[in-house]
C-alpha cells in the first residue's frame, strides 16, 4: 500500500472547470460538485478513477443523465465511473457529484471540520478527497467557484478562496456567499471558512499598483491580539517585492485563525487557515519567541503563494520544492527583520537537535522521499529544514545575484504549472551556465554527510595541507556531493589571512560575495596553502555553509582563539559550543567508565575561561547598543541536551541525564556573580515597556539566560529576583522565563506562582497550553502521576492539537528523566496515550510516537523495554499514520 515515485503517471484527464456548492449543518453538509473535464492530451479513455474517502454518496449525473449503479463502482477510497459509461457520453464530461460528509464527526482535523462551532478546511496533503471525489493530486489543477450556504446567525461569515462575488440572503435564515478563485489550483489549496468571527483589516498597494485588501480573522475576543501578525504580513509583501520581485496576484489576502488545527498553517490560494498560535501574539501572552513564529509562519504562508500556489508541486515527491524553497524564503526574511547571525545560530541549532536525529533514525528518508505510506508522515524537519539548507547552498554557490536569476528563470518557465525538484535545479543551472548536475544527489540520499578535515602545515614548502573527505554512513555507496565549505584563516595575532594569493593553483577555490568558498565535489580532495604562515588558525564552514558533521579534532587552544578573533559570529558561536560539547562528552565517558556521582562534575577550565570572558564582556558593555545581545545568550548556552545525546551511540541516558544538569549548576555555581552581574545589569537596559526588536529581544534573551544559570547555582537571591521578576507581569516573555527557571531548578517554589498563573490565564488557551507544558516538560517532584493528573485535568482536552501537544510533546522532549525512567513506565505511559489518540487525531498521534522509535541508540535494558512497547502498540495500532512510524521503527 505505499506509493512510489517511481510510479509516477500523468493525469488522465484534465479539469477544465469546478464549481463547488456547499449547505453547511453540522452533522450533515451537503456537497454538490459540479466537475467539467475532457481526456487530457495523448489519453486514452479509460475508467475515471477519483479520490474519495469517508464520502455519503447521494447522486451522480453525467451529462445531466442520473447515473444507475451499475455506471459506476464505490469503494472505500474511490468512486469509479466505468469507461463503458463514460464511452456512451459526449466530451467534456459534466459531472455533478452530490454527497454528505459529517464535519462535526471529524476529530481528525483532515477535511471539513468544526474548531470551536466554526467550519474550516484543511485539504493539503490529501484531505480533499474527504470532502468530494475528486482527483486528489497536486497536478490536476483548475479554477474554482465556492457557493457557501449557511445559518447566517450562526454562521455570519462566510468564505473560500478567491475574490468575494456575490452574497445575498435566502430563506429560513439562511444567507450565500459565491467565492471565484480566477487563478487555476490543485485541490490541496482549496479552503472554506464559516462561521462567527471579528476581523482586523488594512490595506496594502502592490509595486504594480494593486490594492490588496487584507483581513485576519479570528474569535472576536481575540482581535486585538491580531496586530502583530498583520505587521508581519504587510512587511513580508514589501519583503518578497523587493527581494524577489514577486507581488500579490488578488484582490484580498485573508488569514483566519482556529484554535484546533494539526500543523502550524496551511497557504490555501488567498485565505490561509492558520493555527491560532501562529496568529495571536501580544506582549502579554506571547513570549518573544512565540511572536517570532508569527512573524515567521505569517511570512512562510505568504510567500507560499509564489512558491507553492502559483508553481506547485507534480507529485508529493517534491514537498521540498515548495516546502524547502518557503522555509530558505522564511528564513532570510527573519534574517532581515531581526538579526542574521541570531537567526542562522536558531536554525542550525534546530536542524542538530531535530533533523540530524531525525536523519539518524529509522525515520531517515531523503529530501525528495521515493515512497509513502502516509504522506502526512513526510512533513518532516528533513523535507522543510534540510531541504531549506539544500535551497541555500545554491545561494551560497551563485551568490544572492546569481540565485534571484534562477528564481526569476523558474517563475518564466513554469508559473501556473506542477513541477519537480528538477525543474528547480535546471532554472538553476540555464540562469547561471553553471553546472549543477551534482547537487542532484542532494534529493537522493538520506542521513547526514560527514566531512573529516585534516590539516597539516609543511614548514620547508611554508604550505598548508587542508584534506577532507566525504562520507554518508546511511548512504556508503552513494556518489559524493557538491559540498561548498566557507573558509577563512586567522593568524597568531588574530588578523584575517587572505587566501587570494593562491586562489588561483586551485580552481575549486573561489570567492563568491567576498566569502572563500572550497567546493568539495570528490570523495576526498586537498586544499593546498603556500605561501602562508606556520601560525595559521582555519575557520571552516563559517556559516555553516552545509548540513554536514564536520569532523575536524581542533585543540582547545584553537577554539580560544577563534572565538575571539573569528569575523563570522556564527563560527564563533560554534567555537564557544565545540567547547563546551567536547567538555560535555569528556564527563559523561568518565562518570560512565568510573560511576562516579555527579558532585563531581567540574567543567573544564577552557570553558569556564571562556563564560567568563563573554560574561565579564556582556557586563561591561551592556549599555552599548550595537552589540548583538543574542548572539550573547546563545553562546552562553549549554548545547540543546538532545545534540548531546546524538553524540552517543549506544546513549548512556541514565548518566548523561546526571551529568547534564550536575554540569549546568556546576557552570552555575563557578561563574555565579556574573550571571548575577549580567542578569542585573541588563534587566536594567530593558524598558519595562515591551518592545519588539533585536536589541530588546536579545537583551531579554541573554537577561533570562543569566536568570536560568544563576538560579541553577542554587543561590537563594536567584529565586527571590525570579519571583519578583514573575510578579512584576511585565510581559510573558518574562513570566515564561521566570518559571520555567524556577520549575526546573526549584519546583516546590514554583507551585504557588504556577497556581497564581492558572488562575489569571485559564480562559486564553495558548497560554494555559504552556501551563500544561511546564508541568509535563519539567514538573519531576509527583513522577509519572503528575503527568497523568494533567491529563485528567477538567482543561484538558484530547481533540485539541495544541493542548495534547503541550502535555505529550513536551513530556517525551523534554521530562527526559520521566520519560527514559529505569522501570520503562515512561515509555509504556507514552505509548498509551499514542493508542488513545489514535483514534481520535491519526496525524498527532503519528508525530507523538517519534520520541521512541530512536530506541536502538539506546542502551540494551532501554532498548529491551522500547522495542517491547512498540510491538505491543504494532499490533493495536489503527491507522496507517502511526502504523507507517512504527513499522519503520521496528523494521530489519
Ligand atoms: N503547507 C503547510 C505549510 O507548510 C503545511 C500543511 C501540512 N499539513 C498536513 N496535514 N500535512 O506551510
Ligand atoms: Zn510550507
Amino acid at each position: 500500500e505505499a506509493k512510489w515515485l517511481k510510479d509516477y503517471q500523468p493525469p488522465v484527464f484534465e479539469v477544465m472547470d469546478l464549481k463547488l456548492r456547499f449547505e453547511l449543518a453540522p452533522t450533515s453538509t451537503v456537497v454538490t460538485n459540479s466537475l467539467c473535464c475532457q481526456l487530457a492530451n495523448g489519453q486514452v479513455l479509460s475508467d475515471m478513477l477519483l479520490d474519495g474517502e469517508c464520502l455519503t454518496l447521494v447522486s451522480i449525473r453525467l451529462n445531466d443523465q442520473l447515473l444507475a449503479s451499475s455506471d459506476y463502482r464505490v469503494t472505500d477510497t474511490q468512486l469509479i465511473i466505468h469507461q463503458a459509461t463514460l464511452a456512451q457520453a459526449v466530451a467534456p464530461y459534466q459531472l455533478d457529484i452530490v454527497t454528505e460528509i459529517n464535519p462535526q464527526a471529524n476529530t481528525a482535523l483532515e477535511g471539513l471540520y468544526l474548531s470551536s462551532g466554526r467550519f474550516c478546511t484543511q485539504c493539503e496533503a490529501e484531505g480533499f478527497r474527504k470532502i468530494t471525489y475528486f482527483f486528489d493530486r497536486p497536478d490536476v489543477l483548475t479554477t474554482y467557484q465556492t457557493t457557501v450556504i449557511a445559518d447566517k446567525a450562526k454562521y455570519p461569515t462566510l468564505l473560500a478562496n478567491g475574490n468575494l462575488v456575490s452574497q445575498t440572503d435566502l430563506p429560513d435564515g439562511r444567507h450565500q456567499a459565491v467565492w471565484v478563485d480566477p487563478h487555476k489550483k490543485p485541490c490541496y489549496l482549496f479552503a472554506l471558512v464559516a462561521g462567527e468571527f471579528g476581523c482586523l483589516t488594512d490595506h496594502y498597494t502592490t509595486a504594480e499598483g494593486r490594492e490588496v485588501l487584507l483581513e485576519i480573522y479570528t474569535e472576536p475576543r481575540h482581535l486585538a491580539k491580531c496586530r502583530h501578525a498583520m505587521d508581519s504580513l504587510i512587511a513580508s509583501m514589501k519583503w518578497d517585492e523587493q527581494r524577489f520581485g514577486l507581488s500579490y496576484d488578488l484582490d484580498r489576502y485573508m488569514i483566519v485563525a482556529v484554535d484546533d488545527f494539526n500543523m502550524g498553517a496551511m497557504e490555501n490560494k488567498g485565505l490561509n487557515v492558520f493555527n491560532s498560535k501562529f496568529v495571536l501574539a501580544d506582549a502579554d501572552s506571547a513570549t518573544d519567541i512565540d511572536s517570532e513564529g508569527v512573524e515567521a509562519v505569517i511570512a512562510h504562508e505568504y510567500f507560499h503563494n509564489w512558491t507553492g500556489n502559483r508553481v506547485t508541486c507534480r507529485d508529493w515527491f517534491q514537498l521540498t520544492l515548495k516546502e524547502g524553497l518557503t522555509v530558505f524564503r522564511d528564513q532570510e526574511f527573519t534574517a532581515d527583520m531581526l538579526s542574521a547571525p541570531v537567526k542562522r545560530i536558531e536554525d542550525v541549532r534546530r536542524l542538530r537537535s531535530h533533523q540530524f536525529a531525525e536523519d539518524a533514525g529509522p525515520m531517515a528518508h531523503p529530501i525528495q522521499p521515493q515512497s509513502y505510506i502516509e504522506m502526512n508522515n513526510f512533513y518532516t524537519l528533513t523535507v522543510y529544514e534540510k531541504g531549506a539548507e539544500v535551497v541555500r547552498l545554491y545561494q551560497t554557490l551563485l551568490g544572492r545575484d546569481g540565485f534571484r536569476k534562477g528564481m526569476d528563470l523558474y517563475f518564466q518557465r513554469h508559473d501556473g504549472q506542477a513541477v519537480t525538484v528538477d525543474d528547480f535545479r535546471l532554472a538553476m543551472t540555464d540562469a547561471n551556465g553553471r553546472n549543477l548536475t551534482q547537487m542532484q544527489a542532494w534529493y537522493q540520499q538520506a542521513g547526514t554527510p560527514k566531512v573529516a578535515v585534516k590539516i597539516t602545515y609543511q614548514p620547508e614548502q611554508q604550505a598548508w595541507l587542508l584534506d577532507f573527505e566525504q562520507h554518508n554512513p546511511k548512504a556508503p555507496k552513494a556518489d559524493p556531493l557538491l559540498i561548498p565549505i566557507k573558509l577563512a584563516a586567522f593568524d597568531g595575532q588574530g588578523r584575517a589571512w587572505s587566501l587570494a594569493t593562491c586562489a588561483n593553483d586551485d580552481a575549486a577555490l573561489t570567492q563568491v560575495a567576498g566569502e572563500w568558498v572550497y567546493l568539495l565535489t570528490e570523495a576526498t580532495q586537498t586544499l593546498r596553502v603556500t605561501g602562508a604562515p606556520a601560525d595559521l588558525v582555519w575557520s571552516l564552514l563559517r556559516d555553516f555553509s552545509a548540513p554536514v558533521i564536520l569532523d575536524y579534532a581542533m585543540t582547545p587552544a584553537d577554539r580560544l582563539h577563534l572565538a575571539k578573533f573569528d569575523t563570522d559570529p556564527f563560527n564563533r558561536w560554534e567555537m564557544v559550543q565545540q567547547l563546551l560539547l567536547a567538555d560535555l562528552i569528556s564527563q559523561v565517558q568518565q562518570h560512565e567508565a568510573h560511576q562516579l556521582d555527579s558532585q563531581q562534575v567540574r567543567p573544564a577550565e577552557a570553558v569556564v575561561t571562556v563564560l567568563k570572558t563573554l560574561l565579564t564582556e556582556a557586563i561591561t558593555d551592556s549599555t552599548r547598543t550595537d552589540v548583538d545581545w543574542a548572539w550573547y545568550g546563545y553562546a552562553l548556552s549549554l548545547p540543546d541536551i538532545g545534540y548531546v545525546i546524538e553524540q552517543f551511540e549506544p546513549v548512556p541516558i541514565a548518566t548523561l541525564l546526571q551529568v547534564y544538569p550536575a554540569y549546568q549548576r556546576a557552570l552555575g555555581v563557578a561563574l555565579a556573580d556574573l550571571w548575577q552581574q549580567t542578569y542585573h545589569t541588563q534587566t536594567a537596559q530593558l524598558s519595562t515597556d515591551y518592545a519588539y526588536n533585536a536589541q530588546a529581544i536579545g537583551r531579554r534573551l541573554l537577561k533570562n539566560r543569566a536568570l536560568q544559570a544563576w538560579l541553577a547555582s542554587g543561590d537563594a537571591a536567584a529565586v527571590t529576583a525570579a519571583q519578583a521578576q514573575y510578579q512584576r507581569q511585565a510581559h510573558m516573555t518574562d513570566v515564561s522565563a521566570s518559571l520555567q527557571g524556577l520549575m526546573q531548578w526549584h519546583e516546590a517554589e514554583s507551585e504557588p506562582l504556577m497556581q497564581d498563573f492558572y488562575q489569571r490565564w485559564a480562559d486564553q488557551p495558548l497560554v494555559l497550553d504552556k501551563w500544561f507544558a511546564w508541568q509535563a516538560g519539567y514538573g519531576k517532584v509527583q513522577g509519572l502521576s503528575g503527568v497523568q493528573r494533567l491529563l485528567e485535568h477538567p482543561a484538558f482536552s484530547w481533540t485539541n492539537p495544541n493542548r495534547v501537544r503541550s502535555v505529550l510533546g513536551s513530556f517525551a522532549r523534554l521530562n527526559l528523566a520521566l520519560f527514559h525512567q529505569t522501570d520503562g513506565a515512561g515509555y509504556q505511559w507514552l505509548a498509551d496515550q499514542v493508542l488513545r489518540l489514535d483514534a481520535i487525531n491519526p496525524q498527532v498521534a503519528a508525530r507523538m510516537v517519534v520520541p521512541l522509535i530512536q530506541w536502538r541508540r539506546y542502551q540494551p535494558q532501554q532498548q529491551a523495554q522500547m522495542r517491547q512497547v512498540l510491538q505491543d502498540l504494532h499490533t493495536k495500532i489503527a491507522s496507517k499514520d502511526v502504523f507507517e512510524i512504527v513499522s519503520k521503527a521496528l523494521e530489519k
